[in-house]
This record gives C-alpha cells, structure tokens and sequence, in this order.
C-alpha cells in the first residue's frame, strides 16, 4: 500500500471525530491519506488531528490547499487512487449524484476518475428519505460504492439505519479497492483460520487455543494484494473481514466441506486452521452429569482436510510444533505433497497463540527459511510472495 494515495473527504456528520480513527487506520496500513474537510467538518473537528497524524496537508477550501498541489481540486482527484468519503452526509451525497461541485470535496469528487467509496452517516429518517435513496441508486449505476450505514444508536438518541458504518469494514472495503490491482489480482485464494470444535455434549467440546489471527491476516493481506478470497473460519472472537466471502464453519467435517467447495476452480490453498485431529466418536445428546467418578472419552480421527485436498495448485500447510520443528515440518510437507509448510515452535513462552505476532519458518523442497519475528500481519505478506512466485513458477 505503500505507494497508494486516498483522498478522504470528511463531511459535516457528527460522525466527523471518527474519521481520525479512519485516518490513522489508513495510515498504519501505509496509505498516504489526503484530506479534504467541508466547511462544516472543520466545526465538528480539527484539521490538525489529520494533519498530525498522516504528516499530510489538510484541505477545506478552494484555493487554499497548503500543498504542493497546483491546481488543487484537479491535482487531488489525479493524485487519488481511491476518493473515500466518510462520513459522508446525505447533503454531499445528492451533490456528488448530481454533479455539484461547489467545494473542494465536491469539485475533487467530479474531477476524479479514481474510483469513489462513500461511508454515508446520518440521521434514519434522512438515510431513508426517497431523495437520499435516489442519489444513492444513481451513484451505485456509476460504480461508486458504499459502504454501511449500519443500523444502531444514532446521535440524533434513536435507533435505526444510518450509522457510520465500524471503521475496520470501512478500512477493509477501502484496502479492497486499493488493491485490486495487486500481485494477486485474479488469483482465487482460499484460506482456513481458527479452531474447530467437536462436540462432547450440548455444552462442550473438544477444542484448540488458535485465535485464527493468522489465518485472518492471510486472507485480509491476500485480499489486499487483489485476490479474491475465500476465508472458511472455525468460531473465532475476530471482526469479519470486508470485501472477504466468510464461511462460518464449526467441526472438521463441516470444515472439510466448505474447504472443499471453495477450493473449485482455486489458485491456492492455505489451511492456517487449526483442525482437530480427533472428535467423539459421539456426542451426547442431552447435558452430561458429573455423576461418575471418571469419564472417558472415546476419540476417532478426523479427515486430514489437506491431505484429501489434492487438486489445487499450490497448497500450503502449518506445523505446530513443540519439538524437532524442521524434521516434523519436513515430514509434513512430503506427507501431504505441499508446496510450503510454515512451521510454528508452539512450545515455551513464546506460543503465538492470541498474539498479534509470529515467528516462523518456512520449510519447501528448496530449503528452510527461518524468519524473525513479525506481526502476523507481515508474516502472511512473506507467505503471500512465496505464494505468487510458485504460481507464477507453475
Ligand atoms: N490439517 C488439516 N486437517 C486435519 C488436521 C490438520 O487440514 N484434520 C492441516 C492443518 O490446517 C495444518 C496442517 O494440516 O495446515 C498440519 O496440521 P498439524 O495438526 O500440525 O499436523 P498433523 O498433520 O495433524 O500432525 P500432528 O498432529 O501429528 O503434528
């Protein structure tokens, strides 16, 4: 993302105070974030919240830009790779629908032909107002899209649509875009996250300690890189991912299917999931009483869903691993046929489980690479380049 430019407008919402959060969001991902505030933003928050946090200049009107940009709103709208609006009023919308350009947000939103996100905010009754539902289908026929509102507590004290919309989903719909021509644009990449669970009884089951962040990371950085992706995840605590079709999925055979149906006509297959290896050979159907004194459990294997998986071009594996990580992670990787195997020492304190980071080694027939460790984040991009160089190798 480093070198992608978004325009943020931000509108006179009340909303306006979480665009700083958007904004710095934007930032983190490496966007360079422009914006651009009507004049009514500027009285609900500051310029110099943007501005110190993106280190970017701050525009409200015309002619004022303090930038290197020439003629503003035409070097705005060129210099954007994504127009985003958020929050956007129901005013600025009808103007954006009908080509009414009488301020810096609005002439940059004429004037650009990058595409244009709008993160619409505003009172319900606005939201569903037939005007607002006009503009919004005239601008959608133009390919623009939107993003929320979402139905919830409104400013206004009422409760209903036209919520501005969480700021993860605006972010991941805006790295969607972004992305989309990415090293894996075109590419159909399904990835496997979380735990699953084999029921014992109504209550409880068998489980696993997997967060399923890294499989979350691999789909969202995949997504971000213009792949189109499949994310099949076990019950986890994590955000949907936007511009992500989500499978939820609880067992290994629930798992299994899924996996396999998204894997039709799939480039890649990274099962990050953590699946389990054995269930009940049958679960209870009503509550089980502590009334003996032991209980026994009687476990059957699961199908590897990796190993029966066999018809996708490049497959990859994870290895958790509490000893002989490479030999074990080696062994998996002929087992199943894999193209790379990412092997996790899940042994002392160091365990990634629940972390934000990883560290890791990657294990291919061409050797073993160990990494440092990395955000999950920047492990699943190390993952995704190994991924595009064996499919561009295939
Ligand atoms: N896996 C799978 N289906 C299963 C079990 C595991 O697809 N029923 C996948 C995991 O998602 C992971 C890889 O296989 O990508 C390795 O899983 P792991 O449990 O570490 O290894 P196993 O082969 O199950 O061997 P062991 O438990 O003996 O270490």
């Amino acid at each position: 993302m480093s070198e992608r430019n978004v325009v943020l407008g931000v509108t006179g919402s009340i909303a306006a105070y979480k665009a700083v959060d958007l904004v710095s969001k934007l930032t983190q991902a490496g966007v360079s974030a422009y914006t651009v505030m009507t004049e009514s933003a500027t009285k609900l928050v500051g310029p110099a919240s943007f501005r110190a946090i993106t280190g970017l200049p701050v525009a409200s009107r015309m002619f004022e830009l303090e930038s290197t940009f020439s003629i503003e709103h035409v070097s705005l709208a060129e210099a954007a790779d994504l127009l985003l609006i958020a929050p956007a009023t129901a005013n600025v919308i009808a103007k954006v629908a009908h080509g009414i350009a009488d301020d810096l947000l609005t002439c940059t939103a004429l004037a650009t032909r990058a595409p244009i996100l709008i993160a619409p905010a505003m009172h319900t009754a606005m939201w569903e107002n037939p005007a607002t539902q006009a503009n919004v289908k005239t601008l959608r026929e133009q390919g623009i899209r939107f993003v929320g509102p979402a139905v919830g507590r409104l400013a206004s004290g009422g409760f209903g649509e036209g919520r501005f919309a969480p700021v993860p989903e605006i972010l991941g719909e805006a790295l969607h875009i972004l992305g989309q021509d990415g090293d894996l644009a075109g590419k159909r990449i399904v990835v496997s996250a979380a735990g699953t669970r084999e029921a014992i009884d109504p209550v409880r089951f068998v489980g696993n300690r997997s967060s399923g962040k890294m499989g979350y990371a691999l789909a969202e950085a995949a997504r971000d890189r213009g792949a189109n992706v499949a994310l099949i995840s076990g019950p986890t605590q994590l955000a949907r991912p936007s511009g992500i079709d989500v499978n939820d999925v609880v067992t290994a055979a629930d798992m299994l299917d899924a996996v396999r149906s998204a894997c039709n006509e799939a480039d890649a297959l990274i099962m990050a999931a953590a699946v389990a290896d054995y269930r009940p050979e049958s679960a209870a159907e009503t509550k089980l009483k502590k009334s003996e004194a032991e209980l026994l459990l009687r476990l059957e294997k699961t199908d590897d869903i990796l190993d029966s998986i066999r018809d996708v071009p490049v497959r990859v594996g994870f290895a958790a691993e509490t000893e002989n990580l490479i030999e074990n992670a080696r062994g998996k990787l002929e087992a199943k046929d894999l193209d790379l195997i990412v092997a996790n020492n899940i042994g002392g304190p160091d365990a990634p489980f629940g972390s934000d980071e990883n560290r890791a080694t990657l294990v291919d027939a061409q050797g073993v690479e160990e990494l440092p460790t990395m955000s999950k984040r920047e492990l699943a991009d190390r993952l995704l380049d190994r991924v595009r160089d064996r499919l561009a190798a295939n």
